[in-house]
């Protein structure tokens, strides 16, 4: 059993990034409820336990703590915001609301480094959020470091081995937030850096066993990072007990059904019902341009089309989902307000609500890269793990407009040039995502002899970390005039070319 730290939940949109800063140090960690009760963690035997933060004050009525017997186990424990100020309170000092709230960046001034400040320069910079603050310690506590508005920024207990900082150290816009964490990981509890996604690996197959037993699951594969890897996963766990359903929607890339009963074939030998449903959902989408109609009908008409598939398979007991840490995305939050971090799942939309099945989510609590690093363990393909995002509705809001067979005819073979030169010149891996906008609009042309009048094909490449901000690409003139000529030349129906310079804000990325 490897040394595992608990994290105890208060409810912090953070929590799950604390236990992702831990895994990065190759240390097992397990998130669990604030109340879990101390049988429970018994059982887990943890090298140290970190208190997270929350939205609460510890001054509200019914506010959530965890048994406070934790403080008796002889282990060592980390309290971060509220976490510090439930362990203060708990053990016998005071918290007050403070004069001004402190809210993003904070000027941290160590006054002693104890061991978990340790190796750290006198000043940071730290990510504040919080509205009270520790007035007076409880017995037995020291401070370690102040800022501007709070005395106690940091404090310790040497001898019981309990820290706590305000400030919020896994998030990047903490200087040296990493060290911090390093430091109650390996020098307060004393744990070994010996966990890696392999392990990760045998412990999600394990619970997938146990969950799952002789029942059987589906899966939704898209072909896209997320549900490949869960797919992968799951297979690895329970075999030929789950089966994975296609849906060919009419809306896909260039040759893209057959890619993916390719990759299936290859890294997830397994049951594949691929479904052709193309012609319905054109027929269902006929004549409609509103983006947001087009969206709903494609999503409900998934969800049909799902649910007929599975009743055939006679009785299922769960659905599985390549679902990441749900909300959360992997990069920085945007200064000043933490709550850009959060972003609605497109893809989840009403499916287990309708099927009445139970989820199964074994990737919920990973961030993108991990699931990336968890899919190269299992062996899927760079070309899986790597490829850009792509849009559930696919090609249905990237064909502005009405969506008719030759339109989406045309921006498939347009998009694939693209990222055919993409490719081939380097610049595939740098984009956060390219892709072709078919524009319902016709202009004039002339080819040989003859004026043409066809339909404009717009380019779009962005770079970005996180989909939330994006800038558009600079890529090099050569390489768009390539592009350019191969779409006039090759595509018919397009005598237009023109590159999308918007950036999001407050353009979006998609053009629907
Ligand atoms: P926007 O266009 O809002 O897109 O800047 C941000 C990211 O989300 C993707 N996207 C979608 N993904 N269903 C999805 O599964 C959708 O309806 C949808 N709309 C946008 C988009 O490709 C980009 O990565």
């Amino acid at each position: 059993m490897p040394h595992t730290i608990v994290v105890l939940d208060f409810g912090s949109q953070y929590t799950q990034v604390i236990a992702r800063r831990i895994r990065e140090a190759n240390v097992y960690s397990k998130v669990l409820p604030f109340n879990t009760a101390i049988s429970e963690i018994n059982k887990i035997n943890p090298a140290g336990i970190i208190l997270s933060g929350g939205p609460a004050s510890v001054h509200t009525k019914g506010a959530p703590k965890p048994k406070k017997e934790i403080f008796n186990l002889g282990i060592p424990i980390l309290g971060i915001c509220y976490g510090l100020q439930l362990m203060a309170s708990m053990l016998g000092g005071e918290v007050k609301k403070s004069q001004l709230r402190e809210y993003g960046r904070g000027k941290l001034t160590i006054l002693k480094k104890g061991l978990l400040l340790k190796n750290l320069p006198k000043q940071l910079t730290v990510w504040n959020s919080h509205g009270d603050c520790l007035v007076s310690l409880p017995k037995g506590f020291q401070a370690l470091a102040k800022t501007e508005n709070s005395s106690y920024a940091s404090i310790e207990n040497s001898d019981k081995k309990f820290y706590g900082i305000q400030f919020h150290p896994e998030v990047e816009h903490s200087e040296k937030g990493v060290e911090i964490i390093r430091n109650f990981l390996f020098t307060v509890c004393k744990c070994k850096a010996d966990w890696g996604m392999d392990d990760f690996t045998i412990s999600a197959v394990n619970e997938i066993k146990q969950k799952v037993g002789g029942k059987k699951v589906i899966l939704g594969l898209s072909g896209g990072v997320d549900s490949s890897v869960a797919a992968a996963l799951i297979h690895r766990a329970i075999g030929n007990q789950l089966t994975c359903i296609f849906v060919d929607n009419g809306l896909l890339r260039l040759n893209e059904r057959e890619q993916v009963k390719e990759l299936f074939k290859q890294h997830i030998p397994g049951k594949l019902k691929v479904v052709l449903a193309g012609n319905l959902f054109l027929s269902k989408l006929k004549g409609v341009t509103d983006p947001e109609k087009k969206r709903k009908i494609i999503g409900k008409t998934f969800i049909e089309v799902f649910d007929a598939e599975v009743r055939k398979l006679g009785k299922v007991d769960y659905l599985a989902q390549g679902t990441l840490y749900p909300d959360v995305i992997e990069s920085v939050p945007i200064e000043g307000n933490p709550a850009s971090l959060i972003k609605s799942h497109h893809n989840v939309g009403g499916l287990p609500k309708k099927m009445k099945l139970a989820l199964l989510e074994p990737l919920r609590e990973l961030f993108k890269d991990e699931v990336r690093n968890l899919g190269r363990s299992l062996g899927l393909s760079e070309y899986v793990l790597m490829r850009h995002p792509f849009p559930g509705p696919g090609l249905g809001v990237r064909v502005i407009g009405a969506l008719t067979s030759k339109n989406l005819r045309v921006l498939r073979e347009a998009d694939s040039i693209f990222i055919d030169e993409l490719n081939s010149s380097g610049w595939y891996h740098k984009l956060w995502q390219a892709f072709c906008v078919f524009l319902p609009v016709k202009s004039v042309g002339v080819m040989g002899d003859e004026r043409t009048y066809e339909n404009v094909i717009s380019l779009r490449a962005v770079t970005s970390s996180d989909a939330m901000t994006a800038d558009w690409a600079q890529l090099p003139d050569k390489l768009l005039r390539k592009v350019s000529n191969r779409i006039i030349n090759e595509v018919k129906g397009a005598n237009r070319v023109v590159y999308d310079i918007s950036s999001k804000p407050p353009s979006t990325i998609e053009w629907e």
